[in-house]
């Protein structure tokens, strides 16, 4: 069925793949950006764009009242983890405060769908080798925790006043889509940071700590192509029931080391990419690695670019192609 749909932070990498994938699919699709760490020109050609905060300008679309909408994917978030330590405010305001302003704007124009983009920051350390959606939740820092208290207030307003809503939980998103991917001006994700050093942006990278206890001493994340991630939005649109509040991990279910992610760059983009050991960086865990089970099975979701090779060949033609120009 085509519906009708507002993605906030449709200018941003997770949104604006996601936007290209539902239109592919046949939605309608407005995107809400206050370009704070967006890009006008990455909002994909055939959705409306209207630039503002995400919760008034969702309201000024509602208000309207041109069609009725079916839901809302709601991407637009500050997320840097170490911002987030520094500048707590800016992360309660920008990402808790709007989202319970989106929440009424959605109540009060009888909105009845929402995805949103939550995080495996918002469990913190784990206990498990593989994360379920049971684990504790404990973040380690104020950016998962602003994550999970928005989690708590859809739940609420879920149980409360029937909306249906899905929270996506995703662990380390990479590679890119087409002419759409990771373009951060503050990047601290390490694949683009591995590349820029392969482009000559950068001299080298630094291994954030090589005494965790893995078995080459570096960090151990899951790393999931970016367009298995927008596809599972898809799909939590369609599963998403009145009164519920589903919550799912999107991971590939297999970990990789810093060091396993730098050698793999290096086979992709046969430059040498120089590393060097620096200390470890505050707040972050050894191994962040998701169970995915719940969403494979309730979903039906199956990430088909597993394979860590082809999620950095992605993400190194994006970020060739862009240096073309
Ligand atoms: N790393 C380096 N050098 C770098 C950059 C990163 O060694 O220059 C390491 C980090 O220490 C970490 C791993 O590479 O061990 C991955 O780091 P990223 O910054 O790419 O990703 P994180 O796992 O820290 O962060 C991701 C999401 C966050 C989310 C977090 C926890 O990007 O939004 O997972 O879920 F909060």
């Amino acid at each position: 069925k085509h519906l009708k749909l507002i993605v906030t932070g449709g200018a941003g990498y997770i949104g604006s793949v996601c936007t290209a994938r539902l239109l592919e699919a046949g939605h309608e699709v407005v995107v809400v950006d206050d370009l704070s760490t967006g890009h006008a020109d990455a909002v994909p050609e055939g959705a409306r764009f209207l630039e503002g905060d995400a919760a008034d300008a969702t309201a000024q679309l509602l208000g309207e009242g041109k069609a009725e909408f079916d839901g809302v994917l709601h991407f637009a978030a500050k997320s840097l983890v170490g911002e987030s330590m520094q500048d707590p405010g800016k992360y309660w305001r920008g990402n808790v405060f709007t989202a319970i302003r989106l929440l009424d704007v959605l109540r009060e124009h009888g909105v009845g769908r929402l995805v949103f983009s939550s995080t495996a920051a918002t469990y913190g350390e784990p206990e498990q080798a593989l994360i379920p959606e049971t684990a504790p939740t404990r973040p380690t820092n104020t950016y998962g925790a602003t994550k999970l208290a928005i989690d708590h207030a859809i739940t609420s307003y879920a149980q409360a006043h029937g909306l249906a809503a899905v929270s996506l939980r995703y662990f380390n998103v990479a590679g890119a889509y087409g002419s759409y991917g990771e373009r951060h001006t503050t990047e601290t994700h390490l694949i683009p940071i591995v590349l820029q050093v392969a482009t000559g942006d950068r001299a080298r990278v630094q291994i954030y700590g090589d005494d965790y206890p893995t078995d080459d001493g570096t960090a151990i994340r899951d790393y999931i192509h970016v367009t298995d991630l927008a596809d599972a939005h898809l799909l939590a649109l369609t599963h998403a029931r009145p009164g519920e509040h589903r919550i799912y991990n999107l991971g590939n279910g297999t970990g990789f080391s810093v060091r396993q992610v730098i050698e793999t760059c290096r086979e992709v983009t046969g430059h040498a990419i120089p590393a060097v050991v620096a200390p470890r960086r505050a707040g972050d865990p050894a191994i962040l690695v998701a169970s995915s089970e719940a969403a494979r099975e309730e979903l039906g979701w199956k990430p088909e670019s597993t394979d860590l090779h082809g999620i950095v060949a992605d993400a190194w033609r994006f970020t060739q192609e862009r240096q073309q120009g």
